[in-house]
């Protein structure tokens, strides 16, 4: 995985485009995550009929946005991330619900 070579940056490399096709491939989403994910869609108070609205802050590719979609059809789920790469990731998953604020690395 790259890595920076700087220090004083975090070693995940999220806006590189190789480094967040890497890290999702390494996703254990399914076999392990995914259950995890599901349990915390269904944490929101309310019918399931209410429409809740989630800002999912470093959503990444979208993972629990879609479950939460799936626990609540009439969610409106907003998804923030600064990746570009993983923003484009979660467009693939849920093109219709999936939005972004990509912003520019930090220099
Ligand atoms: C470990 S991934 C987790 C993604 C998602 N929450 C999940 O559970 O699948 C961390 C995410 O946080 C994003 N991120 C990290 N720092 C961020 C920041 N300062 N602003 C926005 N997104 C950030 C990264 O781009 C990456 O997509």
């Amino acid at each position: 995985m790259t890595e920076s070579a700087d220090p004083r940056h975090h070693p995940h490399d999220w806006h590189s485009d190789a480094y967040v096709e890497q890290w999702i491939s390494q996703d254990l989403t399914d076999d392990e995550r995914r259950p995890a994910l599901a349990w915390v869609a269904v944490l929101f108070p309310g019918e399931v009929s209410h429409p809740v609205r989630v800002l999912d802050v470093g959503g990444g590719s979208g993972a629990l946005a879609a479950e939460i979609l799936q626990a609540r059809p009439q969610a409106a789920v907003v998804l923030h991330d600064y990746s570009t790469a993983m923003i484009a990731k979660a467009a693939e998953r849920s093109p219709a619900s999936a939005t972004g604020s990509p912003t520019a690395p930090p220099t």
